[in-house]
């Protein structure tokens, strides 16, 4: 069996330079607990003891891949949705790259999770100066006690993180391991003049994009650009309703039908034309489904979903014919919204996600193309 300091030298290696101490000093195995989920060949989660099989639970602690350690908050009268993971190493790393921390800068995570992420913070700007919080009591409770026994006992606290932590404010960095669609103002007045919030950002549509913000000189606004590729789990209250296919697409709905020569890769497939798109049409999920649950056939239907409304839209996809059979029921016509959204977006240069920003007022927050003046969606 490898051990782990082999492992955690492997997996440091991989990293940003600047990270490779960090990555080395903090043992990951010891954030990991007993039980883990991997998915199984079916895509269920099944549980990975470690006292059942200790090297494969070691690797998968070493393993460049988020780790789920938790699933339906933790009741396990759910569907099996993975509702924590000790985070993917490499997305870590750049966000914590993005974050340009320094020794003495006072930092709130929102998302303790295992608590594998604070003693990364933790060891580069001070374990005094980390307040991490966590919504999930019994996942707060054990990341306090790994990190005491780790040696990093930074501060845990137990609450909802959209509203930040008012007793340990100002900070200088703001960091968000749990994705938002709209960013809670609290994060922008409890961090100081000039100090960055860095959180990933996503819409119905898209699993989002790492957005870095900076607080200007005068604590009232924030504003920054999105980079980067970066897909977490909702916090608690911006998660969009669970829901299948099955249940949202029942066979005595009406539809309107009609062909189209868009084909999904153009859009769903593309990362800045579905980050694009998820900006200007507000709550559609999509969803492929295979045919015979095989990728490898080559047909398969998209659903566009609104699971507000109601509405929603099938795009069936054949081998051969380069037109594809559109139906659509209920009061939005989700691909039409589709369509014009990617039509506006190949108009205007399709844009790198890059290229768009956000900004934060306490009036609200608008995305913009290129500049903060050329606001393009609210989300
Ligand atoms: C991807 S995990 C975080 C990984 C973690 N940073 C680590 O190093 O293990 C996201 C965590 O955010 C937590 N969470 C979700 N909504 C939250 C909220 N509103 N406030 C605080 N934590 C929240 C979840 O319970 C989950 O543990």
């Amino acid at each position: 069996m490898t051990d782990a300091q082999t492992l955690r030298s492997r997996l440091a290696e991989g990293m940003p330079p600047a990270w490779r101490d960090s990555f080395l000093k903090v043992p990951r195995h010891l954030f990991i607990p007993d039980t883990v989920w991997v998915r199984g060949t079916d895509d269920r989660p099944y549980p990975l003891r470690r006292e059942d099989d200790p090297a494969r639970w070691l690797e998968v602690c070493y393993s460049d891949a988020p780790v789920a350690v938790q699933l339906d908050d933790g009741d396990g009268t759910g569907s099996g949705y993975v509702s924590s993971t000790a985070s993917m190493p490499t997305v870590v790393a750049r966000m914590l790259d993005a974050a340009d921390l320094s020794p003495g800068l006072r930092t709130l995570e929102i998302g303790t999770g295992t608590g594998y992420n604070a003693a990364l913070l933790a060891s580069v700007t001070g374990i005094e100066n980390v307040t991490t919080i966590e919504i999930d009591a019994v996942l707060a409770e054990r990341a306090a006690t790994a990190l005491e026994r780790a040696g990093w006992p930074v501060e845990v606290v137990n609450g909802d993180g959209e509203k930040g932590c008012p007793k340990n404010a100002p900070f200088d960095r703001i960091m968000a391991t749990a994705a938002v669609r709209t960013i809670p103002y609290t994060w922008v007045e409890q961090t100081r003049a000039d100090g960055i919030v860095l959180t990933p950002f996503g819409t119905a549509f898209h699993s989002g994009a790492l957005l870095r913000l900076r607080v200007s000189s005068d604590g009232s606004t924030a504003q920054g650009n999105f980079g980067g590729d970066a897909a977490f789990m909702w916090t608690r209250a911006q998660r969009a309703p669970h829901g299948a296919v099955e249940d949202r697409v029942l066979p005595d709905h009406d539809f309107d039908e009609l062909t189209t020569g868009l084909h999904p890769h153009e859009s769903v497939g593309d990362f800045d034309g579905s980050f694009a798109i998820g900006l200007r049409v507000p709550a559609m999920t999509s969803v492929v489904v295979f045919d015979d649950d095989d990728p490898a056939c080559g047909s398969y239907t998209v659903y566009l979903m609104d699971p507000y409304a109601g509405s929603w839209a099938s795009w069936r996809i054949e081998p051969g014919p380069m037109t594809y059979v559109v139906r659509q029921h209920g009061p939005r016509r989700l691909f039409d919204e589709l369509e014009t959204a990617y039509s506006w977006w190949k108009e205007v240069g399709s844009p790198a996600h890059t290229r768009f920003g956000l900004t934060v007022a306490p009036g609200g927050q608008h995305v913009w193309l290129d500049t903060p003046e050329n606001e393009v969606a609210r989300p």
